[in-house]
């Protein structure tokens, strides 16, 4: 079910800049809320800045300047790439985030790590090795591993890219099937249009350093407007604009 309720926003940004050594600016006073329960898409061009904008809210990069406000203690992201270690088992991998941010006990955390295997259906390949498995099943370990820090937020990071259709389908179904579950706020950073239409309750379109669109799934699906529809169309805004179509 559709979660559109507006409450306090649990991430803010505001005004925030951001930029890399030897790089333009790549986000320019940008300002936006999430609020709790809901799934939202940040979606834009490759380089935008949309993986910059999770490790904002993880607190693993800082911006140069702004306000970012995040009213949860526990975060769980799933990476890009994943960022799973292939020398250790799946189980390890798990037990590792516990062990390094929480000081529950090896039972415990032995539960835990069972508990999120089996929310993503993958308890069998606890004693594998990450990469004796799919690319699909290392997404959902990866998912499985934010999960196991019970986080109030989880992030997905392009969560379907590399993914066949009936498995990113799967996945997208166990976004939405945690969210109602588990109840935690998620952002997604993709460029599919498929995983956009599935899993959003609102959408954000970055581009040039700052939110240029926002709205419903539903406006972002049927809002003619030259931001969504480019996104939809799978055109270049720079040449939309150029060739001042409407
Ligand atoms: N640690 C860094 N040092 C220098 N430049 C960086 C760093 N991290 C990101 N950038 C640059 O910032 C820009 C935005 O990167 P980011 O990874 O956030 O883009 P993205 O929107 O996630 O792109 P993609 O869709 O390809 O994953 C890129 O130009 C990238 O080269
Ligand atoms: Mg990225």
């Amino acid at each position: 079910m559709k979660n559109t309720e507006k409450k306090e926003p649990i991430v803010s940004f505001r005004n925030v800049c951001v930029s890399f050594k030897n790089s333009t600016r790549i986000l320019k006073d940008l300002t936006f809320d999430i609020y709790p329960k809901e799934i939202v898409t940040i979606a834009g061009p490759s380089g935008s800045g949309k993986s910059t904008i999770l490790r904002l809210i993880s607190g693993i990069i800082y911006a140069d300047s702004g306000e970012i406000i995040v009213k949860a203690e526990r975060l769980g992201m799933a990476f890009q790439k994943n960022a799973l270690f292939n020398s250790i088992t799946v189980h390890e991998n798990l037990a590792l985030a516990l062990k390094e941010t929480t000081n529950l006990s090896r039972v415990e955390i032995n539960k835990r790590v069972k508990e999120s295997l089996e929310t993503v259906s993958l308890l069998h390949t606890e004693n594998m090795y990450p990469d004796e498995l799919s690319g699909g099943m290392q997404k959902r370990i990866s998912i499985a591993r934010a999960l196991v820090l019970y986080p109030e937020i989880i992030m997905y990071d392009e969560p379907s890219t590399g993914l066949d259709p009936g498995t990113a389908s799967k996945l997208e179904d166990d976004m939405l099937r945690l969210r109602d579950k588990i109840g935690f706020t998620s952002i997604v950073v993709t460029h599919d249009l498929n995983t956009i239409e599935k899993v959003s309750d609102r959408v954000l379109i970055l581009y040039d350093g700052n939110i240029k669109w926002e709205g419903t799934i539903e406006k972002f699906m049927t809002d003619n407007s030259p931001y969504p529809k480019c996104f939809r169309e799978r055109c270049s805004i720079e040449d939309y604009f150029k060739n001042g179509e409407n």
